[in-house]
């Protein structure tokens, strides 16, 4: 441990950043397709035919996945999550569950999914390693939901990996919902409706002004707050203490003891002050806020022969350095000072 790494009286050991936020979780980014096109993600647009994704080659491997993540745990990370684009589309994935559950400090492994392929491997993954699974579903509505994943059904098949990963022992399972006013606003009581009394935890998300390419509005956000008092008015609703320091959705349970729900409200509550998420982008870009403009290129001193002294140095200094908070600042200045950000895509939400 480094001195400025060392306990004080009031704060336990860990690597601090410039705002005093411990490095914890480690979101991955295993694949940047995805088999959806949300147009709140990767509008069809943007993202037709000839889009050029990553070729294989230009992905991090499972090893220098599993590299750059022990030199994270080091540094105290204890959280992973696997993200996309859809994780699932990345083959083999289970191996690299394998390997990043057995590294040693590793707590919690978790991954999100358009829960499409979820039943075809949710055994496989729970054998691997896998602890639990979060399946975004914005809507139960098909006509609703096609609109929302870009023109795909799916309803179905997301509700089945909901039941083989239950099933499986992949819970606590998650339901996500991005809600926006106007397209699926109206179908939320259904979601809780659907998924009370399952164990299933359903979060509404603020629909979030991620990437370039989204045609964000901010008028085609629900504010949480009116969220909860719509379905409050339906089933009363108890806040619940957070399951764990820095949760980034306000949990209440369901008055009749049915359940809870949750919502995640980065543009009306920012909760930067308690982030302590680092991202990896499939070709090996480790970024420190989910609005970030730039990122710090690992793939090359992987492949170029850095040894795990000198990349831990750069690792520690980054997270030093670290002064992000983008949903705080953005009720001032919209999209920070016109870069252009990372997209969501790309580094898995
Ligand atoms: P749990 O460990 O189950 O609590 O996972 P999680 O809620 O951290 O992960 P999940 O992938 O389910 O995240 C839900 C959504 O919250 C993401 O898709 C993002 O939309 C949003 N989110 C997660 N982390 C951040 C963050 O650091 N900043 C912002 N602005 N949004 C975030
Ligand atoms: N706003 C809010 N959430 C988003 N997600 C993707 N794009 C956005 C956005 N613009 C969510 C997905 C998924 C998670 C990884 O990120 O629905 O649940
Ligand atoms: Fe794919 Fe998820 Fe983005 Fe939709 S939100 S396009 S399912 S990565
Ligand atoms: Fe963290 Fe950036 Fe999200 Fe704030 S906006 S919570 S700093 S990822």
């Amino acid at each position: 441990m480094t001195h400025s790494d060392a306990p004080t009286a009031s704060a336990p050991a860990g690597l601090r950043d410039r705002r005093g936020r411990l490095l914890r979780d480690l979101r991955i980014s295993v694949m940047d397709r995805c088999n959806f096109r949300c147009p709140y993600c990767m509008p069809r647009e943007t993202f037709h035919e000839s889009y050029r994704f990553l070729g294989s080659h230009e992905r991090l491997s499972f090893d220098e996945i599993v590299r750059v993540t022990r030199l994270l745990v080091r540094l105290g990370v204890r959280k992973l999550r696997l993200t996309g684009g859809e994780p699932l589309l990345r083959p083999n994935l289970t191996d690299l569950i394998g390997d990043l559950s057995a590294i040693d400090g590793v707590e919690d492994v978790a991954l999100t999914t358009n829960g499409t392929l979820l039943a075809k491997y949710a055994v496989e993954l729970r054998a691997a390693g896998l602890q639990r699974v979060t399946v975004s579903l914005d809507s139960l509505d098909p006509q609703v939901f096609m609109r929302m994943s870009g023109g795909f059904g799916g309803v179905e098949e997301a509700l089945e990996g909901i039941e083989q990963a239950r099933r499986a022992g992949l819970g606590p399972i998650k339901v996500n919902a991005v809600v926006q006013r106007g397209v699926n606003d109206h179908t939320v009581f259904e979601l809780v409706e659907r998924f009370r009394g399952t164990g299933v935890i359903v979060r509404f998300i603020e629909y979030m002004d991620v990437g370039n390419r989204n045609h964000w509005q901010r008028d085609a956000v629900v504010p949480s707050r009116e969220l909860l008092q719509r379905i409050a008015s339906r089933w009363p609703l108890e806040p619940l203490q957070p399951s764990y320091h820095g949760e980034v959705a306000d949990r209440y349970a369901l008055g009749d003891g049915s359940g809870e729900v949750g919502f995640i409200s980065s543009v009306t509550q920012p909760f930067c002050g308690d982030c302590t998420r680092a991202r990896l982008s499939s070709d090996g870009v480790l970024y420190t806020c989910l609005f970030a403009t730039r990122g710090t290129p690992l793939r090359d001193r992987l492949r170029g022969g850095a040894c795990d002294d000198d990349l831990l140095d750069a690792l520690r200094a980054l997270w030093r350095d670290r002064s992000d908070n983008y949903s705080e600042q953005r009720r001032g200045s919209l999209a920070g000072d016109g870069e252009r950000k990372v997209e969501m895509f790309y580094i898995g939400g």
